[in-house]
């Protein structure tokens, strides 16, 4: 987790960085494994469940990639750029196998599902292919490289969610953990290429969401992240009683485990958020008042061509749902894609008066790639030029980094429930934490632990981050 919220990132700034395991400790008598990820939290979860099966198998784990037997890359495919990221981070590796020709270098996750055996003939160094499924299959895929055969596996299935698994946690400061809750997409945002790479929809069983909230919270975790493409799709249908457990239920049954936990969320569709969920919100004092919920335009006749399957009025319907159950300080954050298929000045002027309508506390803004194989690269010409998606962005990106100024100087005076996740990065003589609705706050520390509440009163910010003073 980051310390500090860097206003108004893009996709290169954040979820493209990569994030390398920590050292784990476990010996392995079947060799050392080295794993960075990429891309969105979905896959940082998964790098957890990939180390806890190779672990289970005798593997050990390392930190430090000169010390590797194995190099696992578990990849984004979702821009363009993502990808190319992942080609140079290859080349680095040339030096490495020359000087061990024995090193296994693997890639996992949505690049590996999207290319296949592509990627296998055009890197000469990858050994290893596989898909976001195909994770239990990894240590038999490990051995046949180790008979000297290339591996690949990119089936995906209609039920894998690794819900036995107890993911062995390399992202985390003890205080907070991701929780796998769903896996894949049905949706089909014409611009997306998750469905081709996490494949169909399916909803993990309720019980082992518990049980891994359960455990999580008895080894001194206070913060659960619940992650889907589109969590407000959560079903889950209990074989005995049949009772059908939706989200709004999930969360609630989460929020139950003990006052202490606090639950967040991520990622809330726009067409299925229900008021139901936002009354569950508001019910429990531990569900995070903060909702991720990506817009991706302001313009009815591009989200149209996107198939988001929503309207502007529909997505302003939402906002105030959210603002009238939750109230206005609930934190509210956005994506937004600049320069999609057909993109007109005016239908950018809507997204900037949506941004204008909402006053978001934070966004994820991106230019528009075109992803092979999705719907707009089939049946849409990718027709913005390069040097006006990027004008575009940058106006939404001022826009935005305002928004957020605005939404946190009204925290100013305010005095803020903070769960403590660590030292502040700039100086060991600050702690951090985060409020209710997600903002960063720095405070000089007094006796609390990290992982306690405290109370912090907001005295200034900046766009990024609040600045406080225990009470
Ligand atoms: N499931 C989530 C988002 C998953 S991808 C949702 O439905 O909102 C994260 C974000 O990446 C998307 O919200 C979108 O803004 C962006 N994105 C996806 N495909 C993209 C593309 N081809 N070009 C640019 N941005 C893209
Ligand atoms: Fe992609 Fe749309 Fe699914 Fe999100 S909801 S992962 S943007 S297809
Ligand atoms: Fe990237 Fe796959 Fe996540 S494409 S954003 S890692 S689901």
């Amino acid at each position: 987790m980051q310390e500090l919220n860097i206003i108004a990132k893009s996709i290169e700034e954040n979820l493209d960085v990569p994030r390398i395991s920590s050292e784990t400790n476990e010996p392995g008598f079947l060799g050392k494994v080295y794993i960075e990820s990429y891309g969105c939290q979905m896959n940082f979860a998964d790098s957890e469940v990939v180390t806890s099966i190779l672990i289970n198998k005798g593997y050990g784990t390392t930190s430090n990639i000169q010390d590797a037997d194995t190099i696992l890359l578990n990849t984004c495919a979702i821009r363009e750029n993502a990808e190319q990221k992942i080609r140079h981070r290859l080349q680095t590796f040339k030096a490495l196998k020359t000087k061990n020709p024995k090193v296994t270098i693997g890639i996992l996750g949505c690049m590996a599902e999207r290319l296949k055996t592509q990627l296998i003939e055009e890197e000469k160094l990858v050994d290893l292919v596989a898909g976001p499924d195909s994770y239990r299959d990894l240590p038999n895929l490990l051995d046949q490289i180790e008979n000297g055969q290339k591996a690949i596996n990119v089936f995906l299935s209609k039920e894998e969610t690794y819900g036995d698994i107890e993911p062995v946690r390399l992202h985390t400061n003890g205080v907070s953990a991701f929780v796998s809750i769903m896996r894949g997409c049905d949706n089909m945002c014409s611009f997306c290429v998750v469905p081709f790479t996490r494949g169909r929809e399916r909803s993990r069983d309720v019980a082992s969401i518990l049980n891994e909230c359960e455990h999580l919270f008895e080894q001194g975790y206070r913060e659960v992240n619940l992650l889907g493409q589109n969590v407000d799709s959560y079903r889950w249908i209990d074989p005995a009683t049949k009772e059908i457990i939706t989200f709004d239920k999930l969360i609630q049954l989460t929020a139950q485990i003990n006052p202490d936990l606090r639950i967040r969320f991520s990622t809330s569709h726009p067409k299925d958020i229900t008021n139901e969920v936002l009354h569950a919100m508001a019910a429990y004092p531990n569900i995070c008042k903060n909702i991720h919920l990506p817009a991706q335009s302001g313009s009815n006749r591009i989200l149209e061509l996107m198939n988001r399957t929503y309207s502007r009025e529909w997505y302003l319907d939402r906002i105030s749902a959210i603002r009238e159950i939750l109230g206005p300080e609930c934190g509210i954050s956005h994506d937004i894609i600049a320069g999609f298929c057909t993109e007109t000045d005016e239908d950018h002027r809507d997204t900037l008066d949506l941004l204008d309508s909402v006053v978001f506390d934070f966004g994820y803004m991106f230019t528009y790639s075109e992803r092979p194989g999705t719907p707009a690269a089939k049946k849409l010409r990718d027709d913005v030029p390069d040097h006006i998606k990027s004008k575009r962005l940058q106006e939404i990106i001022d826009l935005q980094r305002k928004h957020s100024g605005i939404r946190n100087d009204q925290m100013i005076g305010k005095i803020q429930r903070v769960l403590v996740e660590g030292n502040s990065k700039k100086s060991d003589q600050h702690h951090f934490g985060k409020t209710d609705n997600n903002k960063v706050v720095v405070f000089k520390k007094g006796s609390e632990t990290i992982g306690s509440y405290v109370d912090v009163k907001i005295t200034s910010c900046t766009t990024g981050t609040l600045l406080g003073q225990l009470i």
